[in-house]
């Protein structure tokens, strides 16, 4: 199995995302620093990922913050950890998650406050392997047999602890006897699609084409693709999803040849406190990831560049969400409230 990120003896160790396929190193944090940097720095990245850094990064922080002063100093490391990445919702999910922790344990002595912020931090990665297995029970059955899925970026183990959110949907389905293969989108321009599943689908033998993100439309208007499943990093209250850049336009091709577009991701990704995808906060990137392909430039020095990270597909381009609690489709106002309430649908 894939250990995408860890506590180890009162260290974070994650696989370092920005080498793979090349090689596969691992980033030791000691510090809460040095796991925000971590995660600026895409050594670890995909929305569930990245909550469950940020909780241990919160861990090792107040492990190693002093007694006097203890409330700022949780400030600082939440404010720091808050500062890394804008769009992925569930780095602030995790980070309030802690806080709230912390707010109960006031006045507890400073060894019981750390050891239960570890805990907690340790907790979130064990349950988010749960959720996405439970994910995958819910989205297997909407996988068409026999069919190509095609999936654009990572949503894999990589992006979570563990197992994945829309490949666990895939891994699911062929656990469930389904034969089932995937074509993956490369995904321009930080290459996760062609670096990331793609190696992560090896590992588990799970057969695999690659295909340049432009050839997605040929694929769909011939009847090669049975299903699109995508991840998620924001979704809106109506619906709306912020997923990697590149998904709004498989995602308007999925609708154009009839293909359905399944997002899959747990109910930690919601922001109900959005009513659409136009308030999402989209990361915009260094013209580097751009201009250059593994430090070689591609285009002519000075050349002007725009780089959002992700983009938003509205909801009406959308067949169903999946999350751990069940199966949202529309008007997803109401069915995800109510899979939020953890009401019957
Ligand atoms: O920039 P990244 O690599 O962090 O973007 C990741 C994605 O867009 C994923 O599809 C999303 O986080 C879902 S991961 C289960």
């Amino acid at each position: 199995m894939i250990e995408t990120i860890q506590w180890v003896d009162g260290t974070v160790v994650m696989i370092d995302q920005r080498r793979l396929p090349i090689e596969e190193k691992f980033v030791t944090c000691r510090t809460y620093e040095e796991v925000a940097a971590a995660i600026r720095d895409m050594a670890i990245r995909g929305a569930p990922a990245i909550g469950v850094a940020a909780a241990m990064g919160v861990a090792l922080g107040v492990a190693g913050a002093a007694e006097e002063g203890l409330d700022g100093q949780m400030e600082t490391i939440c404010a720091t950890l808050a500062a890394t990445r804008p769009t992925a919702v569930n780095l602030f999910w995790a980070l309030d998650r802690m806080k709230r922790l912390y707010a109960g344990l006031r006045g507890r002595p400073l060894g019981e406050i750390r050891q239960r912020m570890i805990e907690e931090a340790r907790r979130v990665r064990e349950e988010d392997i749960a959720i996405n297995r439970a994910i995958g029970r819910h989205g297997a059955p909407l996988v068409p047999d026999g069919k190509t899925v095609l999936t654009h970026c990572n949503a894999g183990a990589l992006a979570t602890a563990g197992y994945g959110t829309a490949l666990g949907v895939i891994r699911a389905a062929i656990e469930s006897g389904k034969r089932v293969d995937v074509f993956a989108d490369e995904t321009r321009p930080f290459l996760q699609g062609a670096r990331l599943t793609v190696w992560e689908l090896q590992q588990d033998a799970i057969p695999t084409t690659l295909i340049t993100d432009n050839m997605a439309g040929h694929f769909m208007k011939s009847g090669r693709i049975g299903c699109v499943v995508v991840g998620a990093d924001r979704i809106a209250a109506n619906g709306d999803v912020a997923n990697k850049v590149g998904t709004y336009s498989v995602a308007v091709l999925a609708r154009e040849n009839g293909v359905p577009l399944l997002v899959a991701a747990p109910l930690s990704t919601l922001d109900l406190t959005l009513a659409s995808g136009d308030l999402i906060p989209i990361e915009q990137r260094a013209p580097a990831e751009v201009t250059h392909v593994f430090g070689h430039a591609i285009a002519p020095p000075g050349t002007a560049v725009e780089n959002p990270a992700f983009d938003v597909t509205p909801a009406r381009y959308i067949t169903a969400i999946v999350t751990e609690r069940g199966v949202a489709r529309a008007p997803f106002e109401t069915s995800l409230q109510q899979l939020a309430k953890g009401e019957p649908k």
